[in-house]
């Protein structure tokens, strides 16, 4: 969506597969879908790092509206658990440097049942308007994908003409794609920021390679639709939750950015360990995810157990990933020449460097072996720029 928004893919959190649809204040104060939460993510947000590395939104997801609209037909927060009010606490996101992103859903109701925007796309577009709400993820549950096409471009025009700069977040070919249709990724590109594609990540390895799967299998189509401007969302990122191992987690933050995702995270920054936190914070793995092109990496090589995915960069350089898909073993290494590692923009020699263990590895000739050694269910990043010796 050429809206001058989300030149390179958004960064920031989002509460949904963290802390889900809980709503139990009264039981579990601390982590239920209220403002406190929000507002201590922010504070987390912007001391710990987050903020200083590009992490910049802070995103509500379902579950934070009042089950009935007001007298206006209006929007509201629910009031035990957002006291203060939505727009209290987008001042409270601001002041701390950062932006607030709500949730909204095209159909009848949101997926867990509150008020949808349907007959109501104006009214809400101008809510959040005037609540100061940056970021706007508006979901597809209660609603028919076979109109999607007409209705979220819809709600890009409600958005639109508020005249406030608010990223438009849609599931729209998500919907369809479960539905076996064929989502029109021009019409999407034209009409949204960023897009889910596929399946609700959930906090699992197995979660994460099938998403990784499904763009694999999907690329060309992809790859053809994103831009800046207009991203392909693999959802939330899920390092520092349960689910990941450590070498997991360096996988989802690599693949993430050689697809040049949205790096949206959904954990509890209150208390993400800092094996996690450095995983996250990785300056040189952020700039291949935030690199200008907004290339979307594709998979150069696949056997069984290893794959290799290769993300050109501005300046005729390149990332690679070498991913490890074997869940057991021993590490296995691969070697492989530079120009099959997709290497072809007729450079003959890169400098290639280690993002994960920030550390050069020499200079090669675009016909030298690399050879990585990777652990199972892990990665070895690379990036490579052209050699000046
Ligand atoms: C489905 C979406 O895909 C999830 O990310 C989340 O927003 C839930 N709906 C909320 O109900």
């Amino acid at each position: 969506l050429d809206n001058g928004l989300a030149r390179t893919p958004p960064m920031g959190w989002m509460a949904w597969e963290r802390f889900r649809c809980n709503i139990d204040c009264v039981n579990d104060p601390d982590n239920c879908i209220g403002e406190k939460l929000f507002m201590q993510i922010a504070d987390h947000m912007s001391t710990d790092g987050f903020k200083d590395v590009g992490y910049e939104y802070v995103a509500i997801d379902d579950c934070w509206m009042s089950h009935q609209r007001d007298s206006n037909g209006k929007l509201y927060g629910n009031t035990t658990r957002f006291p203060s009010g939505i727009k209290r606490l987008a001042d409270y996101v601001h002041s701390k440097g950062l932006k607030l992103g709500i949730y909204e859903d095209y159909g009848k109701l949101t997926c867990a049942g509150y008020p949808g925007s349907l007959d109501h796309l104006e009214v809400d577009a101008q809510t959040f308007a005037d609540w100061g709400v940056d970021y706007l993820k508006f979901d597809g549950c209660y609603s028919n994908p076979k109109v999607m096409d007409t209705g979220y471009p819809q709600m890009t025009k409600a958005l639109n003409k508020t005249g406030i700069p608010i990223v438009f977040s849609c599931s729209w070919p998500d919907y369809q794609r479960a539905s076996g249709m064929k989502p029109n990724y021009t019409l999407i590109g034209d009409n949204c920021n960023l897009w889910r594609n596929f399946n609700d990540i959930q906090d699992s390895w197995d979660s994460v390679t099938s998403i990784i799967d499904y763009y694999a299998k999907e690329h060309d189509t992809l790859a053809a639709a994103q831009g800046p401007g207009k991203w392909n969302d693999p959802d939330m990122v899920i390092i520092g939750d349960f689910g990941l191992s450590y070498d997991q987690s360096k996988s989802q933050m690599a693949m993430w950015s050689i697809f040049a995702s949205p790096l949206m995270m959904s954990n509890d920054l209150r208390s993400v360990s800092d094996e996690a936190k450095e995983i996250l914070l990785n300056k040189e793995i952020i700039a291949v995810n935030q690199d200008a092109l907004g290339v979307m990496g594709r998979q150069v090589y696949k056997t069984g157990a290893m794959e290799v995915w290769t993300k050109p960069l501005v300046n005729k350089s390149f990332a690679t990933v070498f991913l490890n898909r074997n869940t057991n073993g021993m590490p296995r290494s691969i070697s492989m020449t530079l120009k099959d590692m997709g290497y072809n923009t007729g450079v003959d020699h890169y400098t290639l460097r280690d993002v994960y263990l920030h550390k050069s590895l020499g200079n090669y000739g675009i016909n030298d072996q690399f050879t990585a050694t990777v652990n199972p269910t892990g990665v070895v990043m690379v990036t490579a720029s052209i050699s000046t010796t």
